[in-house]
């Protein structure tokens, strides 16, 4: 089994989307990708406009390949939306691409059931299309082939009656190895999120950690969030990413709780650093400033912007191995499936 992170923010976005290469399937999840509309009082950097635009290509490369899309839930970074929104890449077009293959299996968080307002109209829009595989993941196991996922019933996206609404977390097995991905669990921040993990043992646990950056989380509810971390069967085949890495002091946090291990994040599956970039925003506009254009003639798709952006996105940490694994990837589901 092999997971490939493809938006998260150790690689610069906000994301937890990833593509499992199991014995016999190509599973996509979360396909999107989005960047903090404004954090230290700024609109997003190019780097961070980079690496969506980077993560953005590779989600529509590997859908490509994909057998299985699964959607944990229909927040923007792991949805992506019918509607323009320049940061994040996409468009109706482009959600209209991910949703509609009518071969592609989407198992997707349930629609009617524990699921607040504004999620409820989003997942709307997905529900409503016709003649696509798509199926109710709460709660239900599915087996294609060698490979068996099973699905948490819905889990709060935190505490207990947050506001924020409910995810699915997932266990994905074939007959070699595991691989767990908690979604949006922020903590684990619930006791029943925690039970979930670990009453299905996994080679590897992908979590979420608590939103220390966020000004409504107390410190009563990280200390409890990482009370349930520590918690956490089998510690060392933790991976975490997503919400905790947008504190600027992870490692830190990490540290003070007795993890200090050097590939902790997603970037590490990629053997790179972590570049968590949405932290270190005001650093970034301090190293190179923007000109006081730069973010209308962006929302305007001005050419030579784009072209910048390419650019730069050329240049991330990750770039090259992401080519190269697309191209492995791409060979061996040439023999394993018709694309
Ligand atoms: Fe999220």
């Amino acid at each position: 089994m092999r997971v490939i992170p493809i938006a998260s923010e150790s690689l610069g976005t906000r994301g937890l989307s990833l593509f499992i290469l199991s014995e016999d399937q190509n599973i996509l999840i979360d396909p999107s990708v989005s960047l903090a509309p404004f954090r230290n009082g700024y609109p997003p950097h190019i780097q961070e406009i980079a690496a969506s635009y980077l993560s953005r290509h590779y989600i529509m490369k590997f859908w490509e390949l994909a057998t299985i899309i699964i959607q944990t839930h229909y927040h923007a970074d792991h949805y992506s939306l019918s509607i323009d929104r320049p940061y994040e890449f996409t468009n109706k077009a482009i959600a209209n691409t991910l949703y509609s293959h009518p071969k592609k299996k989407i198992l997707a968080k349930d629609p009617t059931k524990n699921i607040n307002f504004n999620q409820k109209k989003r997942a709307f829009w997905l529900w409503k299309r016709n003649g696509i595989p798509l199926f109710v993941a709460d709660g239900n196991t599915f087996v294609f082939g060698r490979t068996r996922i099973v699905f948490s019933a819905a889990l709060p996206h935190g505490k207990l009656h947050s506001k924020q609404g409910w995810v699915v977390a997932v266990l994905i097995s074939d007959s070699y190895e595991s691989v767990l991905i908690s979604s949006d669990i922020v903590g684990p921040g619930s006791d029943i999120a925690l039970k979930f993990i670990n009453e299905n043992p996994a080679d590897l646990i992908i979590i979420d950690g608590p939103s220390t950056y966020h000004p409504k989380q107390t410190t009563k509810d990280t200390e409890r969030a990482f009370e349930r971390l520590m918690a956490v069967n089998d510690i060392e085949n933790v991976i975490i990413d997503h919400h905790l890495l947008r504190d600027l002091e992870w490692k830190t946090i990490l540290k003070d709780h007795s993890i200090s291990r050097e590939k902790i994040t997603l970037a590490s599956l990629l053997d790179v650093p972590p570049f968590c970039l949405e932290s270190k925003r005001s650093l970034l506009y301090n190293q190179t400033p923007l000109d006081s254009l730069f973010h209308s003639r962006f929302q305007s798709y001005d050419k030579e912007i784009i072209n910048k952006i390419r650019r730069v996105a050329k240049a991330l940490p990750h770039k090259l191995k992401m080519d190269n694994l697309f191209k492995e990837v791409f060979e061996r589901s040439k023999t394993k499936f018709i694309l």
